[in-house]
């Protein structure tokens, strides 16, 4: 039998190129190894605030976009958190056994509480307690995730063995799976590539927009001039390149950038091409599946009853350990 992988992305906006190189192409490769469950977490977004007239958009965008990415729906599951009623249970019981020490240590909510200060919310506090209950719920062993998350598997093993050595054995220790591009860094070349900062190149962008985006995104910072050579391993450029282009061309852009044998620019717009060559499919699947929309659906609503049967076998096992089967799983004559 196959081990079970467990991933999630949240529905908060477009899909970037540091959610593809980070998580999504990894999970790709890993679809015939690995028993694969992906979850667009609706209720991980909700804890930032959202337009709720967006979310239908948003959910039907990550679903889409990971499908035309790759993310075969026949070799692998993928459904909506929401759908799936348990993870919230699972969550609640999860928190009677997480210490909050724990969770305020978590540089996830750090960040967000800063960013978001007119909204610190107990969901975002209790993020992490949720996403563990994403994973234990169907006893995944591995993670594929960027190394922002690494600290949330960590927590994960952290509640499976504080409930197992409560109430007896039922969960794995789910381990994280790094790509070979664990942080991708945004268009500013100072912050990780993210929806928030409007710092990214988005999936599904057009030629145009993407080369509109590079032209003007941060380089070696202390190559002011054309003729000045620059050091490419600082330039989050050569960077990109190394995930996009052949060894040829990322030979020929680091040669030529310590010998300002090419500018900046040039060496943009081979990066622009290449990105441009591995998007475009992408973005033509897309748009045919953006105009089959009942597709996608199906493809949730098949990956949550899938998800909803492991999900109550699960609940039922953790409820017996808990004592808390009561009139559900136990003849009345043997309490
Ligand atoms: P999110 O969009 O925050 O739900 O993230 C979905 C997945 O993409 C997670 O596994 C993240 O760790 C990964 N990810 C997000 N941003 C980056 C980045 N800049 N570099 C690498 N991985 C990322
Ligand atoms: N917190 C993850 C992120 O921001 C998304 C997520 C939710 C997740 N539940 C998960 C990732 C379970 C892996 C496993 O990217």
């Amino acid at each position: 039998m196959k081990k079970r992988l467990f991933s999630g992305i949240q529905p908060t906006g477009e899909v970037h190129i540091g959610n593809y190189l980070g998580a999504i192409k990894n999970w790709i490769r890993l679809l015939d190894q690995y028993d694969c469950i992906f979850s667009i977490v609706d209720y991980h977004a909700i804890t930032v605030e959202l337009d709720p007239r967006e979310m239908p958009q948003n959910i039907m965008h990550v679903a889409t976009v990971n499908i035309a990415a790759g993310l075969d729906p026949e070799r692998s599951t993928l459904f909506l958190q929401s759908h799936v009623p348990e993870h919230t249970e699972l969550a609640w019981i999860f928190n009677t056994v997480t210490p909050i020490g724990h969770l305020e240590r978590m540089t996830q909510f750090k960040e967000k509480a800063q960013l978001y200060k007119h909204n610190i919310n107990a969901g975002l506090f209790d993020y992490p307690v949720l996403q563990a209950a994403d994973i234990l719920l169907y006893k995944a062993e591995v993670v594929p995730v960027g190394e922002d998350q690494v600290q949330h598997i960590e927590l994960s093993r952290e509640i499976s063995r504080k409930f197992n050595t409560r109430y007896g054995e039922v969960f794995p220790e789910p381990q994280e799976l790094l790509s070979d591009a664990p942080r991708i860094m945004g268009l500013d070349a100072k912050n990780k590539m993210s929806k928030s900062l409007n710092n990214y190149i988005g999936l599904l962008e057009s030629p145009e927009a993407i080369w509109k985006k590079l032209s003007v995104a941060v380089t070696d910072p202390a190559r002011k001039k054309r003729s000045d050579p620059g050091t490419p391993e600082i330039c989050n450029i050569y960077h990109l390149h190394r995930y996009f282009s052949s060894p040829k061309e990322i030979d020929w852009s680091a040669q030529g950038c310590r010998t300002a044998g090419i500018g900046c620019l040039e060496c943009k717009k081979c990066l622009s091409d290449n990105i441009i060559k591995e998007l475009t499919p992408i973005r033509e699947k897309a748009k045919e599946l953006f105009d089959n929309p009942d597709s996608v659906q199906d493809v949730l609503r098949r990956g949550a009853e899938r998800c909803k049967e492991i999900a109550q076998e699960t609940m039922k096992e953790v409820k017996s350990k808990m004592g808390l089967h009561l009139g559900l799983y136990t003849e009345p004559s043997k309490i």
